[in-house]
This record gives structure tokens, C-alpha cells and sequence, in this order.
């Protein structure tokens, strides 16, 4: 069955130690018609490792895809078939990771020089399952930066059923770049991914690296399906304010005190279950970036929310910390604090 690329405008990347379930509730809280990635799982993690640990989301985090790590088909499917029991909408492979760990376990950046193998990957994972298999790559690897390869490999993937192309828009450099200079240091070559919709034109292409505003975003769109932005949202989720009006038609405009409270009200569920604080709070800091008071905040937030036995009333402090500035009180006409709200509205 097609895949409708509107499902696809727009998403956040998945960041393996960012994007865990904690960090998408926030997200979620910001925008509801943006699509959510998990961090990259492995598939001898999901089978042999803690399911609930590695799995569990919240309802209100769908639409969310689960990113799988490997290059064993036969362990792909299984996990697929879990991660599709588990109730994601979408499976994505993971074929952009150039750290050395994941080379070494023979996956992520490196399998764009197996184009075969992957197929594979992908045919016994579209057998397994019936969602959306989606695949996330680089233009290349090494000395395969070259359009002609990038276009033969999406064409076999296309062979066996993929429709979607998530696009890091520049290559990965498996030796001597840490996966941090490969976020920054090769070259990011838009172009190519515009020439692959204008090639492919029945496929769906998703644009990924350095877009950093909607406005940004809302330019690529004019080439390609959809934009995937990662660190823009994580250094500030309110990024997103107008995502939904903009690109899903929802009338949802988030405000920022709206979302800590009802982060206060995650955080408190989830600290009786025994989740420590900080796994919480350390995505909270960029909640107020570049508003008055957002850096008392964030200093209240690391000094206290850190310490082993922190509860939530810690996150209404450093809130106190942010709401005592006047300025912020006006522009967002601040509702009572008492009483925490269970959604944003
Ligand atoms: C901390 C961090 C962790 C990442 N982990 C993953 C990952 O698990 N899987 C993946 O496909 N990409 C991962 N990436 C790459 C992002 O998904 C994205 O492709 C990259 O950051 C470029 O997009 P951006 O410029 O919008 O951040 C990670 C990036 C960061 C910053």
C-alpha cells in the first residue's frame, strides 16, 4: 500500500542518548503532528535485552518509528516483528552511524558499500511486517561520494518495496572522523537529495543535516517531502512552536510553561516508578532558551535535579526560578501554578 508522504513533512531525528522516550514526550508536548524516532536499537539488544527498557513508549508519543541497528536479516525481521507487536508505526534501518562501535558490529554508515546485503535486510524485514520500512543513509562513504552510486542504491532498495529515503544530506567519513565531525565536517550537498525526488519521483524523500529553523524546512519542502531536523530541536524544542499550524494544519500552538507543567506531571508518574529525576530533567534545559530567566532555569535545573533522591518538586522550583522574571510573566500571561495541567492545550 502507497505511503502518504504527508505523514512525512516533517520529524525529529533519531539521537542515540537524546531522543529516548522521555525526550519524545517533550517533543510531543511541542508538536503533535511531527513525526518521532526513537534512538537506534540494536537487533540482538531487542531480542536478547530488556523489551520494556528498550521499547515502551508513550501512547501520546504516536506517530513514532522505532530505528533498528544491524545487518543480519534474519535478526532485522525478528526485531521488526517485535518492534511491530510493541505498537511503533514505522521501522527504520539505521544506514548512517559512522562510529567505530557500529562499524565494528558490521552496520549503520558502512553497509551503503553492501547495497546487496541491505536489500536483503530490507526484503526479510518488509516480510515480517506490515508497517512502513524506511530507510536513513548518507549521500556515501569514503571514496563512494558519488551521485550515479547514490542513485543505484536507492533504486535497490526501491526494488524490494522501500518508499522511504531519509537523506543525511552529506557523506560519512569512516576513518578518522568521529561521529561528531561527521555531523559537521563533510559537505552538505542538498542538491543531491532534490535530484533524487526529481529522479525518483514516486519514491518519498525525507532531507536531514543542519536545517535549523521551519522557515529553513519550509524551503526544502519545495524540492523534497519532508525535512528531518536533530540538534536544532534538541538545543531548543520550542523550534517546533509553529510546526503544527505550519505543516500539519493543527491549530496547536504550544506554550512554554503549558509544557514544563505537564513535563512536571510526566516526571512525577514516572519518578514513582522509580525513573530518577535527571533521566527526565536533562532534556528539559533548552525548554526557555533565549527567554529572561531560561539561564536560571537551566543553572537551577543541573545544580538540583541531578542529586540521586531529587524529586519533582525540584522541576517547580526551578519553574519559580523562570516565572519570577516579569517580562515572562506578561508575554505569557502566566496561569496558576498550583495546580499542574495534565495536557498542553
Ligand atoms: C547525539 C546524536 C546522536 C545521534 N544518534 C543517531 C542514531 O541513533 N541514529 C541515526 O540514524 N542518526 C543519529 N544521529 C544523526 C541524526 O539523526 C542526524 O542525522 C544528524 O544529527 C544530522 O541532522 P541535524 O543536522 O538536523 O542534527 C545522531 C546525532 C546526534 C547529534
Amino acid at each position: 500500500m502507497a505511503i502518504d508522504p504527508a505523514l512525512h513533512r516533517l520529524s525529529v531525528a533519531p539521537m542515540l542518548d537524546w531522543t529516548d522516550r522521555h525526550f519524545r514526550y517533550l517533543v510531543r508536548l511541542c508538536s503533535r503532528g511531527v513525526r518521532l524516532y526513537t534512538e537506534m536499537v540494536t537487533d540482538r539488544a531487542i531480542l536478547h535485552g530488556n523489551r520494556p527498557r528498550l521499547l515502551d513508549f508513550d501512547p501520546s508519543e504516536h506517530p513514532v518509528a522505532l530505528q533498528l541497528g544491524g545487518s543480519d536479516p534474519a535478526l532485522l525481521a525478528e526485531a521488526a516483528r517485535i518492534g511491530q507487536d510493541w505498537g511503533y508505526d514505522e521501522i527504520n534501518l539505521n544506514l548512517g552511524c559512522p562510529s567505530e562501535r557500529v562499524q565494528g558490529g558490521g552496520f549503520g554508515a558502512c553497509l551503503m558499500k553492501e547495497p546487496d546485503l541491505v536489500a536483503e535486510c530490507f526484503a526479510a524485514m518488509r516480510e515480517a511486517v506490515q508497517l512502513p520500512v524506511t530507510a536513513k543513509h548518507r549521500l556515501g562513504v569514503d571514496d563512494l561520494e558519488d551521485y550515479g552510486y547514490l542513485a543505484r542504491f536507492v533504486e535497490k532498495l526501491a526494488s524490494v518495496g522501500v518508499e522511504v529515503f531519509i537523506v543525511h544530506a552529506r557523506k560519512a567519513w569512516l576513518q578518522g572522523l568521529s561521529p561528531k565531525e561527521n555531523r559537521e565536517i563533510p559537505e552538505l550537498r542538498y542538491g543531491w537529495v532534490y535530484r533524487l525526488k526529481e529522479d525518483f519521483p514516486h519514491l518519498i524523500f525525507v532531507l536531514n543535516g543542519g536545517v535549523k529553523t521551519l522557515d529553513e524546512a519550509g524551503a526544502h519542502l519545495e524540492h523534497v517531502d519532508g525535512v528531518m531536523l536533530g540538534r536544532a530541536v534538541y538545543e531548543d524544542p520550542f523550534v517546533l512552536e509553529e510546526a503544527d499550524r505550519r505543516f500539519f494544519g493543527l491549530e496547536h500552538r504550544p506554550q512554554r510553561l503549558q509544557v514544563a507543567q505537564a513535563m512536571i506531571a510526566y516526571a512525577e508518574a514516572r519518578l514513582e516508578e522509580g525513573v530518577p529525576l535527571w533521566s527526565i530533567a536533562r532534556h528539559m534545559l533548552n525548554l526557555f532558551k533565549g527567554q529572561r530567566g531560561g539561564k536560571r532555569w537551566r543553572r537551577y535545573l543541573s545544580e538540583h535535579a541531578i542529586r540521586p533522591q531529587a524529586k519533582a518538586q525540584v522541576l517547580w522550583e526551578a519553574l519559580e526560578q523562570v516565572t519570577k522574571t516579569p517580562t515572562l510573566r506578561t508575554i505569557a500571561s502566566l496561569p496558576k501554578l498550583e495546580k499542574p495541567l495534565q495536557q498542553c492545550s
